[in-house]
Order: structure tokens, then C-alpha cells, then sequence
């Protein structure tokens, strides 16, 4: 079964074509970086105009790299949403005429479940498990049940984690992507001890008793603490201790679901959590959850560093398990903005 994805929800072009076999034919990915770098963030219809232009020669070099052509498909799947919406339907119109030509099934890859997906492209994780989704615009844990059936257990109540990256990096005078600058940053931090001291943060709603997220709070306090620095070398001591908190919460809220996913799911003798979406591309995040996976005696997933950010394979996979469990899209599908993973069972697509 060979599955043609495309991904075009945010920044990144990104085609590719993979089987059922988990081989990846090709996987071609355009970011956009430069074309929004200069507005310190990604304006909407610079990126849906950018997927236009490359589109059409990456399906092109896509299908050459796999040596197939498009009768050999047996199926095209594009992201439908949730994202920017008019990338979203560049992706999603190309999609659907190539389906439409060469009569082969339209699979509409919700984003989100694309990225919860992603693990099972490396290698065959059972359900149920658990998923830490953490992106540019979506934090939240999850149960995956089954493909379509999603169980949402901590949303955020204001941003994303990886929003929270952007604006204070962006605070930090560091360019556009902001995650992985501020990584860096904070990799020169010569004596993170002291970090800590110099620039204190707590864990977002720690004491709640409700399983959920916020950031807004923590980017306040990043604007707060910029202003009182009067020496740059200062800011490598904020990166760090800012990436910090972020990756103690992320591990704080895992670790309250491994508990409950225990209790929930006590015939699920392998239990996983899995990592995914652009902040999963963070060492220290991924060294927290590592260690709190452990405790709780999970596996901890977390897909090779190309598959976190936006790329069509992960469309493509999420393609092929649609297409295994008969989830078939009409061609009247329309382009969502919005699209909560709790909502794919009802509608069924
Ligand atoms: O999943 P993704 O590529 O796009 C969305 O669906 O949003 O995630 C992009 C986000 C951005 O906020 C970016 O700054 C963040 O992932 N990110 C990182 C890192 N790499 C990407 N955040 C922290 N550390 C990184 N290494
Ligand atoms: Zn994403």
C-alpha cells in the first residue's frame, strides 16, 4: 500500500510517500523560514502563496524518488486541519485533484492525529497509549484509544508550549524559529545551577486540581525578566532556566497521566508515552519525560528529530492507518482552521 502525503498546515511544505510496510519512498520537505523571518513569525498568506509555489515540482520530485507513478498509489493523503487555512486548502485542493484524476481514495489527515501517529511510522505501538502532544499551536495529553479515538486529558488553557518558546525567545532578541534558538542559548549556559537563582520560575498551576495547562503566565514573567537585564550575557542563565520549567511542567502533567492511565487502562501491560509535534525536537524535554517515564515504567517514543516538525511522511503514515481502519474522506470535505481530535469519531473522517 503506497500513500502519498502532503502537509502544508503551517511553515512547511512537506511531501512524501510511504508504505504499510513503514518504508519511507521519499520525503521532501520545504521549510519556509526565511520567507517569515524578516516579520519574526509566520504570516498566513506569505505561507499559503509559498506552498503554492513549491507544491507541485516537490509531488513531481516526490513521485520520481519513490519510482512510482500516480496509478501506483493507492491512495493520496492531505492535512486537512486544523492550521492555517489558506495553506491548509492549497494542500488539501491538490490532494483531492490527483485523488480525483486517478480515481484513488482522499484520506483528510487531521494534523493532530498525524503527529500522535507519527510513533507507529518508527515502530508498532499498541493501543491504547499515551500522547504528549507539544507544537506551535497545541499542547495537550491525550489517550489514543484508536486510530480516530482520541480521549483528551490535559488541554491548555491559553497557549501552546511552542508559542511559549516563540514569544520568549523573540523577547530574547533571538530570530524566528524561536525553539530551537532558544535551545541553543540555553546550551551556552556555563553554570545552569546558578540559572535557577538568578531567574526563578515555577511550574504553571501546580497546585490545580485540574489536569491542564497554561504558559500565558510563564511568558509574562520571561517579558518581566528581559526588562531587568542589563547585560547579554545574562540571557544564556534565562534560556536555561526558562527551558527548564517548561520541560519540569511538561513532565509534571506526564506524570499525573501515567498515573491515571495506569488506573484507566490496568490491561495495557506495555505502556507508552509518546512524544510528538515541533517542541519534541528539544533535548532537555526529552531527557525529563525519559526520566519520569522510566519512574512510571513507561516507554517513553519520541519519533527521529525530521518526523517532530511538520513533514509529509507523518501525513502520509497517518494516510496509510486511515485507509487500514476504512476511513475514506469524501471530496466534500471542507478545509477546517479548527478541528479537535475528540471530534474525529463523530464525523467519522
Ligand atoms: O509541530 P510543529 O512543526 O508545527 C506546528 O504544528 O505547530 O511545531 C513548531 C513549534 C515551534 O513553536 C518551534 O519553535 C517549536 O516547535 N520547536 C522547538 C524546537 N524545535 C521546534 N521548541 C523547542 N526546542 C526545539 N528544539
Ligand atoms: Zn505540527
Amino acid at each position: 500500500m503506497n500513500i502519498l502525503g502532503i502537509e502544508t498546515s503551517c511553515d512547511e511544505t512537506g511531501v512524501a510517500i510511504v508504505n504499510d510496510q513503514r518504508e519511507v519512498l521519499s520525503h521532501l520537505v520545504v521549510s519556509q523560514i526565511k520567507d517569515h523571518q524578516v516579520y519574526g513569525g509566520v504570516v498566513p498568506e506569505i505561507a499559503a502563496r509559498a506552498h503554492l509555489d513549491h507544491l507541485d515540482t516537490l509531488i513531481r520530485l516526490a513521485m520520481t524518488e519513490a519510482k512510482l507513478d500516480f496509478s501506483q498509489l493507492d491512495g493520496i493523503a492531505a492535512t486537512c486541519g486544523p492550521g492555517l487555512i489558506g495553506g491548509v486548502m492549497v494542500g488539501m485542493m491538490a490532494g483531492k485533484a490527483i485523488a480525483l484524476a486517478h480515481n484513488k481514495p482522499f484520506l483528510a489527515v487531521n494534523h493532530l492525529e498525524a503527529h500522535a501517529l507519527t510513533p507507529r511510522l518508527i515502530k508498532d505501538i499498541p493501543f491504547p497509549y499515551l500522547v504528549l502532544l507539544v507544537s506551535g499551536g497545541h499542547t495537550q495529553i491525550l489517550v489514543a484509544e484508536n486510530v480516530g479515538h482520541y480521549h483528551l486529558w490535559a488541554p491548555t488553557r491559553d497557549d501552546a508550549v511552542g508559542e511559549c518558546f516563540d514569544k520568549a525567545a523573540k523577547l530574547m532578541g533571538l530570530p524566528y524559529p524561536g525553539g530551537p534558538n532558544l535551545e541553543k542559548l540555553a546550551s551556552t549556559c556555563s553554570h545552569p545551577h546558578i540559572a535557577h537563582i538568578k531567574f526563578p520560575f515555577s511550574i504553571p498551576m501546580q497546585h490545580s486540581k485540574d489536569m491542564a495547562f497554561s504558559f500565558s503566565g510563564l511568558k509574562t514573567a520571561v517579558r518581566n525578566a528581559v526588562h531587568t537585564i542589563t547585560d547579554k550575557n545574562e540571557l544564556p542563565f534565562l534560556a536555561h532556566s526558562f527551558q527548564d520549567v517548561l520541560a519540569k511542567t511538561l513532565a509534571f502533567r506526564a506524570d499525573q497521566a501515567m498515573a491515571r492511565f495506569r488506573q484507566d487502562y490496568p490491561e495495557q501491560t506495555q505502556p507508552a508515552l509518546i512524544v510528538c509535534g515541533g517542541v519534541s525536537a528539544n533535548m532537555t524535554i526529552r531527557e525529563s519525560l525519559e526520566k519520569t517515564a522510566q519512574t512510571n515504567g513507561f516507554t517513553l517514543f519520541a519519533p527521529p528529530l525530521e518526523y517532530c516538525t511538520d513533514n509529509g511522511a507523518m501525513v502520509a503514515w497517518a494516510g496509510v492507518e486511515l485507509l487500514k481502519a476504512g476511513r475514506i474522506s469524501s471530496l466534500n470535505m471542507k478545509a477546517r482552521p479548527r478541528w479537535p481530535l475528540a471530534e474525529l469519531k463523530d464525523t467519522g473522517t
